[in-house]
């Protein structure tokens, strides 16, 4: 069995969950929600049963992107997730507080316990393709979410401003230390298409795409700087946008043979 992890945590006995896909990044703000989202809205829309883990426990961005509020519905045996408009499961603590503005103080291990619960505590049922948000850079978390779940794969997200090939590197790394394959890159707001003739503007210059192959990175992918998607966002409304944004990522998470084998809880005698 490959990533294979003594930390690892069991899954759900009503959870059978194909393939599981991290979102990551090198810093906070460049858009791992939004392709998180994005990815999941995709492979939804291509008939796939799908759900998202919202990581960033202390900054959790998914259910205001899907429109999703109130509590997630409860029994003795286990947690079940949101659903979006579309189909698409979430499980994010936004959703099990009654005050989701209140902020998150919690110490490392507290939150690290909550990430394992997601794993444990919530049936999700049939799933083709989870992705996890995640929160930015390295960290507590990660690392949980690393060691104690059945990470299939990496995307790494990187924005113009960010030294692409330091931010690779370190994922890079990361990923051959923690034995998870990283995927691919997605290179956020890297173009502009001007609205009156399509044409791709790359107000920080094309510098970077194509360029990862040397890091040993297959897939490269381009999200272009679009206002529509930041107010569909804003609104709650995401699952409308009516782009085809990160086909080539989608693709290859589609095509990626997974090698995990998921360890799960005992079938509880009686089930309802
Ligand atoms: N390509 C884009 N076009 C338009 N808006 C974008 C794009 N990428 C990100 N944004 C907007 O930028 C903001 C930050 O994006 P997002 O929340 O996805 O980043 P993040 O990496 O998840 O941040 P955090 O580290 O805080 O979790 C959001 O309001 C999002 O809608
Ligand atoms: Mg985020």
């Amino acid at each position: 069995m490959a990533n294979f992890s003594p930390f690892r945590v069991k899954a759900h006995p009503l959870s059978n969950v194909k393939k599981v896909i991290a979102v990551c990044s090198g810093k906070g703000g460049v858009g791992k929600s939004l392709t998180t989202a994005l990815l999941a809205i995709n492979a939804r829309r291509a008939g796939k049963k799908v759900a998202i883990i919202d990581a960033d426990v202390t900054g959790p961005s998914i259910p205001k992107i899907f429109g999703l509020s109130g509590m997630i519905k409860a029994s003795e045996d286990a947690m079940f997730p949101a659903v979006t408009e579309s189909g698409i499961e979430v499980i994010s603590l936004n959703l099990m507080t009654d005050d989701p503005s209140a902020p998150v103080i919690w110490r490392g291990p507290v939150i690290s316990g909550l990430i394992k619960q997601f794993w444990t505590d919530v049936a999700y049922g049939d799933i083709d393709e989870l992705y996890i948000d995640m929160p930015p850079g390295p960290g507590d978390v990660p690392l949980t979410v690393f060691q104690s779940l059945p990470v299939d794969a990496i995307v790494t997200v990187t924005s113009p401003q960010d030294l692409v090939s330091l931010i690779v590197e370190k994922s890079v790394r990361m990923a051959q230390m923690m034995e998870i394959p990283l995927l691919g890159v997605v290179h956020n707001m890297s173009y502009y298409a001007c609205p009156h003739c399509g044409e791709k503007l790359y107000p920080f210059g094309q510098a970077h795409l194509g360029k990862l192959s040397q890091y040993g990175i297959e897939v490269e992918d381009e999200l272009p700087i679009d206002p529509s998607l930041a107010s569909l966002c804003d609104a709650g409304l995401l699952e409308r946008y009516e782009g085809d944004y990160l086909q080539a990522i989608g693709k290859a998470i589609s095509e990626f043979e997974v090698k995990h084998v998921v360890e799960k809880e005992e079938e509880p005698q009686e089930q309802k």
